[in-house]
This record gives structure tokens, C-alpha cells and sequence, in this order.
């Protein structure tokens, strides 16, 4: 661990935990089953300490080890790591496989140089590679398992390219909707990679992947004219709800995101969904007035998508489809992108829009 790191109670804000200043909340944190943030904005100083946001982090021990585990390793295995970190999962690595078969990609260069320093320090020399994970690392393949440890909305192809037929890839998954799941997929002998989510856990977002899209700045603009309707299906349900169903509708809708805004200033609402397309050509918003039991929510569209009814008709499909959890859906990875899937691999979603695009091709 660095002697900075950055620690928060609760959903409180990021501060700063020096070791020599704070030794016991700082060993207390090293030696807790908690994540703990070691880098913030990019290594670059926020101006307001508030405006602090994780980039690097140690992962909690005991989801690094639920990691190894589906990892299923055994000796003589050679191992590709997508984000260093502090270097402790290369050096769990290097010590079940030996060094010269892992290889540890950091994009970061402060980050991989830590961890070339930590790794040092441990007596482990893997391969620290500095630069962008999606690119896996060419000159160590076949690999015989990839894992990621930050996560990603599109597996990267490169990934399946450099995995043996047999070998495994562990990535956790963000989409846009929902933000948590660990995704195994095996890969074939025909250059495709398929498999299921296996568990919830909430990874920071590949930085190759992130979107920035903002609301106001490129969604919703003056002179849009939205259509006025009116919804009985309670915005918290699709998006303050279980992690089940966040991640059944993510999957499900593929390219939407939503965003709460609270108090919006508006006479007569109190709550505001907002929902958007990835790329912020349609938008939805759902209005709550503030009265309990209220059955009725007012929806405004615009775009040529009507958002909302999307959302409907999703959360419908999952009703119908006796509410399935994460183990239940799958992906499947191939040259030409990546399709989710429900119970088995070609199925698509049954009764709905048959197999979805959720990505891009690399
Ligand atoms: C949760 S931390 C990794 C924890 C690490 N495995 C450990 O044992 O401490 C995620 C890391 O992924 C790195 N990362 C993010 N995007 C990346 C990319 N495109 N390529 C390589 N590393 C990336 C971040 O800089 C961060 O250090």
C-alpha cells in the first residue's frame, strides 16, 4: 500500500489517510477485507478534496481470492493480469504459477511503477507491462487465463485472441445501467469465447471504456420538445432496486443509462429519473410528485426512441421470465462484437428482441 491512501465512511466522500499521521486507521484499512482507494482522479490532485474519485485501488482479499478461485489454476498455467494496481494479485500470482508466467498489464505509469517496486520488494519479478490492458499483451500469448481486475462494458477481442481454446477469461462487468458482475467465459475452438456471470462485485471501469457523457451538456438541450405520458411502472423499481434486476435490465437494454435528479426545481416534481442513450440521441424522464402511493408518474420522451417504453417493455420480459439473477444470463465474444444471452449461449433473449448487441467490435 502507499502511505497515502483514500478512505471514506459509508457513502461519505474520499479523504486522504496518511500512514504516518493515521497509523491505525491506515493499518486498519491495509489489514481490513475492504477495498482501499491508492489513487485518485488519475494521480492528479483534485482542487476540491470532495471531487475525489477513485482510479486505483488494493480489491478487497476476499474478492481477489473468489477471483483466483474461478480462475481454476494449476501449475505450470500462464496467466495475463489487466490492471496492476499495487502488484499484491501479480504477487499471489507469482507465487502459485511462478513469474515467469505472468505477465501484469498497468495503464497507468505511476501505478505500474509501484508496482514494479512492490513486486520487487515481495521478491517476485513478473512481467510488468505498462499500457492500455484492452491491448491484452501479444508477446506473452497463448495465455491460459485472463484476468481483469478493473471492468469492462466490451470485452476486448484481443483478450479471446490470446487465450488457448480451453482457456478462461474472468473480467468483472459494468454496463451502463448497472455497474457490478463477474463474467467467466471459456473460449472456443472457433475464435469465440462464451460463458456466464457468475457473482456480484463492483470494479472501477477500465479508463479505455469510460464514457463522459453529461446530462445537460449533451443529452437534454433547450429546444427539445418531449411527448408527455404517463407510466404506472414506479421509477425505483428499474432503478433503485435489487442488483438482480439492475442487472437484468442492463443486459436487456443494452445502451441506455439513467441518472436521478432530486429537487429538480421544478413545480410539482420532486423526484426526476432521467434516462439516456449511450449516445445521447434519445432521453426519457419520469416525473414523482412528491405524494405517497402515488400509481401514476408522469414520462416525457424525446428522440427517436421512446426510452421509456423500452424500459417498460424490458422490466415486463423480466417478470415474465421469472425474474432470472445474474448466474442465469451468459455473453458470447466474437470478431464482431458481443451478445448477451439468457440461460443458454444462442439463445438470445427469449420472447424478446432475440440475440442484442450490446458492443462494438475492437
Ligand atoms: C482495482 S485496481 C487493480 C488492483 C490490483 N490487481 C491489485 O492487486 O492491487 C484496477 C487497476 O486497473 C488499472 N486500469 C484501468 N484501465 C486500464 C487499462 N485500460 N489497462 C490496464 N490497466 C488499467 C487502473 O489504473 C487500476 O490500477
Amino acid at each position: 500500500m502507499p502511505d497515502r491512501v483514500w478512505l471514506s465512511r459509508e457513502d461519505e466522500a474520499l479523504t486522504a489517510c496518511d500512514r504516518g499521521c493515521e497509523p491505525g486507521r491506515w493499518f486498519a484499512a491495509a489489514y481490513g477485507d475492504v477495498p482501499v482507494v491508492t489513487q485518485v482522479n488519475d494521480g492528479r490532485e483534485p482542487e476540491d478534496p470532495a471531487d475525489a474519485w477513485p482510479s486505483s485501488s488494493a480489491s478487497a482479499p476476499s474478492i481477489v481470492f473468489k477471483m483466483l478461485e474461478l480462475l481454476e489454476l494449476a501449475p505450470g498455467m500462464r496467466v495475463l493480469e489487466i490492471g496492476a494496481g499495487t502488484g499484491y494479485n501479480a504477487a499471489l500470482l507469482s507465487h502459485r504459477l511462478g513469474d515467469a508466467n505472468v505477465t501484469t498489464v498497468e495503464i497507468d505509469p505511476a501505478v505500474a511503477g509501484l508496482a514494479r517496486t512492490n513486486l520487487k520488494a515481495t521478491g517476485f519479478s513478473p512481467t510488468v507491462v505498462c499500457g492500455d490492458g484492452g491491448l491484452g499483451w501479444a508477446a506473452g500469448a497463448p495465455y491460459d487465463r485472463v484476468v481483469a481486475t478493473c471492468s469492462v462494458r466490451h470485452v476486448p477481442y484481443a483478450w479471446v485472441k490470446q487465450t488457448r481454446p480451453g482457456g478462461v477469461i474472468l473480467t468483472p462487468w459494468c454496463d451502463d445501467w448497472s455497474h457490478c458482475g463477474l463474467l467467466r467465459l471459456t473460449v472456443g475452438d472457433d475464435g469465440s469465447a462464451s460463458g456466464h456471470f457468475t457473482a456480484d462485485s463492483a470494479f472501477m471501469l477500465m479508463r479505455t471504456q469510460r464514457s463522459n457523457l453529461r446530462l445537460f451538456r449533451d443529452v437534454v438541450m433547450d429546444d427539445h420538445v418531449p411527448v408527455e405520458s404517463a407510466t404506472a411502472l414506479d421509477p425505483w423499481t428499474v432503478a433503485d432496486s435489487p442488483f438482480e434486476t439492475q442487472f437484468a435490465l442492463g443486459l436487456r437494454l443494452g445502451d441506455l443509462w439513467y441518472a436521478w435528479h432530486h429537487d429538480p426545481d421544478v413545480e410539482g416534481v420532486e423526484t426526476r429519473l432521467w434516462v439516456a442513450t449511450t449516445g445521447g440521441d434519445s432521453w426519457a424522464a419520469v416525473d414523482w410528485d412528491g405524494v405517497d402511493n402515488t400509481e401514476r408518474y408522469t414520462v416525457w420522451q424525446h428522440g427517436s426512441r421512446r426510452l421509456w417504453e423500452e424500459v417498460e417493455a424490458a422490466h415486463r420480459w423480466w417478470l415474465e421470465n421469472d425474474r432470472p439473477g445474474p448466474e442465469r444470463f451468459g455473453l458470447t465474444v466474437t470478431p464482431d462484437g458481443q451478445w448477451a444471452w439468457l440461460d443458454e449461449p444462442g439463445a438470445g433473449f427469449a420472447g424478446g428482441a432475440g440475440l442484442k448487441e450490446t458492443g462494438q467490435r475492437d
